[in-house]
């Protein structure tokens, strides 16, 4: 009588268990992402597009904190230091910002250096003047970009063109911080 009892307990836990993970791969789960991202890609790929973007800034203005060289050493490296650290929490925002729309974000370095599609660094030592310009190019690849991307998410995804408009800001800085560097003709 016992082992009847135990059998059915068994039976209860295993059935009890297999019900739950049945529901957490339901489509059920798909429900709960907000409705208007489930009907076009625009803002995740928006999204991801920038999150290749600002992680391969992030790294070239690390890269730069460490290997500039020159006059303008210690100004250009602490304000470097500040800059990747403002791009590190957009890069968490924007990723998550891609998770909370459901789809899984992509931070990968290989696909980071393949899909980013901005200027290579490199690995030397490089002059002060050398890295204001060459980041300032980037930052306004990256800033245009923004534009066009704010432009299609303000059509059908306010919050991400918000939290993209906020990213756009703070690039827009870090490209009048490094162009202030330049003499006023
Ligand atoms: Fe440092």
């Amino acid at each position: 009588m016992k082992k009847i009892y135990l059998l059915t307990f068994v039976l209860f836990i295993v059935g009890h268990l297999q019900a739950q993970n049945a529901n957490f791969k339901s489509d059920s789960v798909n429900k709960r992402i907000p409705a208007h991202a489930t009907k076009s890609s625009m803002s995740t790929d928006a999204l991801q597009a920038t999150l290749y973007e600002i992680i391969d800034q992030k790294h070239a203005v690390h890269q730069a904190h460490w290997n500039v060289r020159g006059p303008q050493f210690i100004s250009l490296h602490e304000m470097l230091g500040d800059m990747y650290g403002e791009l590190n929490g957009f890069i968490d925002q924007v990723a998550e910002r891609k998770l909370a729309l459901g789809k899984p974000a992509d931070g990968r370095p290989a696909e980071v250096a393949s899909n980013a599609n901005l200027s290579t660094v490199t690995s030397e030592f490089v002059s002060d003047h050398h890295v204001v310009d060459h980041l300032s190019e980037r930052y306004k690849t990256i800033s245009e970009r923004l534009e066009a991307r704010i432009e299609t998410t303000g059509k059908t995804d306010t919050v991400t063109q918000d939290l993209l408009i906020a990213l756009r800001n703070t690039i827009d800085l870090h490209l009048w911080k490094l162009r202030s560097f330049n003499y006023p003709k």
